[in-house]
This record gives structure tokens, sequence and C-alpha cells, in this order.
């Protein structure tokens, strides 16, 4: 049995504190009222990501201590996937790290999704240049780690055909034998499958609205393209997906399936801070704990 622990974060989201200061009382107070802790901020030069270079490098200092066998990062790299200098931060802080340390970038929907929403080929394209493959496994230890597209899963009607090849790679691999024989299978995506059940319908709960400028739903995996990919990871017996997208931490289990969101490494939404979490997979346990910064 190996020991060993790993970061998994989510929502650096580079450019976001920015775009989120020097806002009125009356945008402050509808964020508030749609359940966003946006907080007023004096106005900052959009270009400026001093924010989350300071939380990037103070996170990095601590993985030092830590030594991770690897770190996932859960989407939302960036605020806007087009924006040269927020893709360069995150190059020269989290890409750094990983030439040492393997580093793992699971797809937000501001990093593969136009208008941070619906992804087609070319934006998922566009990622696959940047962060390479948008969904794909890899082993540690005696352990099987899967990462998903859930901005596909969200909305795939652009590309279809990415949707079936993705859920036709989430069956094999969990059905493989590699899978079977591991210790632990953990998923990972950006948004959260679901906030209090596997069977929620695609409803806002009062405690989790949708901003004011999205759809209803706008924080989980809809219902019709959940269910099947529950089925799969219910009969593959994974116990933990990891998520980030709500920029809050949040425990959502069902019948042996938790999902795990972690506040974000850069903006928070909810009354938590900006942190990580550390999962450490022992004595054939998995335990993961949230660090803030
Ligand atoms: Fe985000």
């Amino acid at each position: 049995m190996t020991d060993f622990n790993f970061i998994q974060m989510a929502d650096p989201q580079v450019g976001m504190y920015a775009r989120f200061a020097g806002m009125d009382s009356e945008t402050i107070a509808d964020f508030q009222k749609h359940g966003m802790n946006v907080k007023p901020a004096p106005k900052m030069n959009s270009n400026s990501m001093e924010p989350e270079r300071k939380n990037l490098t103070t996170a990095l200092d601590e993985f030092d201590k830590i030594d991770p066998a690897f770190v996932v990062v859960c989407g939302d790299m960036v605020n806007e996937f087009d924006n040269e200098y927020q893709k360069k931060l995150i190059r020269e802080t989290l890409g750094e790290y990983g030439k040492t340390t393997p580093v793992h970038w699971v797809a937000g929907n501001h990093d593969i999704g136009v208008n941070n929403l619906i992804p087609d080929r070319d934006s998922v394209s566009a990622y696959r240049d940047e962060f390479g493959a948008d969904y794909y496994e890899f082993s540690h230890g005696e352990s099987k780690f899967i990462i998903l597209n859930s901005v596909l899963l969200d909305r795939p009607q652009n590309i279809p055909d990415e949707h079936k090849l993705q859920m036709d790679f989430l069956g094999d691999t969990l059905r493989s034998r590699e899978s079977k024989d591991a210790e632990h299978v953990v998923a990972f995506m950006h948004h959260p499958l679901f906030l209090d059940n596997a069977n929620e319908e695609d409803v806002d709960f009062s405690w989790a609205p949708s901003p004011g400028n999205q759809p209803t739903g706008y924080w989980t995996v809809p219902l019709e393209r959940r269910t099947p990919v529950v089925k799969l990871l219910r009969e593959a017996n994974v116990q933990t997906v990891f998520a980030g997208h709500w920029h809050r931490n949040h425990l959502a289990s069902d019948n042996g399936l938790d999902v795990v969101v972690t506040s974000a490494l850069g903006y928070p939404l909810g009354d938590d801070p900006s942190g990580y979490r550390v999962v450490s997979l022992s004595e054939g346990k998995l335990t993961h704990q949230f660090r803030a910064i």
C-alpha cells in the first residue's frame, strides 16, 4: 500500500479580482442577492493580477513543505481565456511548478466555454493547445484518477460527438481491469455533479441560487447528463468526486458517493477564504482537509 498526499484546488481564476473590483453598491447588492459574497473593493487596473499572483505564490511555497505527489487544478485557471496575461501568470506559477511535480489541469467554464458557458470545437481546440487533454486518466500508487470535462457535460449541444467520446472514455476507463484492481478510483471535474443529492432536479436551491445573469442550475451538472455519469461511478465503486466552480467549500453525499467542492484559490464567493485541499491516501483510506492561505 503506497501512502501519499496530493493537492486539489479550484478556480485560481486569474483576472477575477480585477473584474470584481470597483463595483457600485447596487451591483454588489445584486450579486449578494444571488448568494455571491462580493465585497466592495477599490477599482483596479484590469490587467492587475496581484491578488492572484500572491495567492498562487503563497500556495506554491506551502506545497514545497507538503511535497505532494501531484496537484489537480479543478478548472477556471483564468477568468478570460483570450487574455494572454492571465494565461502567462498561470504558466509562470503552476506551470513552472509542474516541471518538477505533475500538475493536472481540469477544464472550467472560463477556460473552455464560449462566453464562459458553452464549449464548441474551436474553444475545445484552444484549451487543448494550452492545457492538453480535457479528459484523461492517470495512476499513482495503487489508485486511479480520472479527469473529466464537466463543461461538456453541462452543455454539449455544439459538439455532441465530443460528449459521446467522453462518456465512452469514462465507461471504458471505469470498466478497465486497472480500475477494478485500483485501491481508489477518484474523479475530478469543474462543476459539482450535485449539491444535495444525485437525483436533484435542475432547480436552484435557495442557498445556492444561480448568478443573476446565468441560467437556472448554473452551479451543477444537469440531471439528464449527471445520471449516466453517476451510474458509471457507482458501478465502479467511485466514492469521491472533487470539484470547484462554486468558489466555496461544500460536501454533498448521496449513498456513498461524495462530491467535495473546494473554495477558490482565487476570489471566494462564499464565507470560506481562498485556499486549497490536501488529500491523503493512507492505509487504504482517503481523507481530505481544506487549508486557507
Ligand atoms: Fe470559477
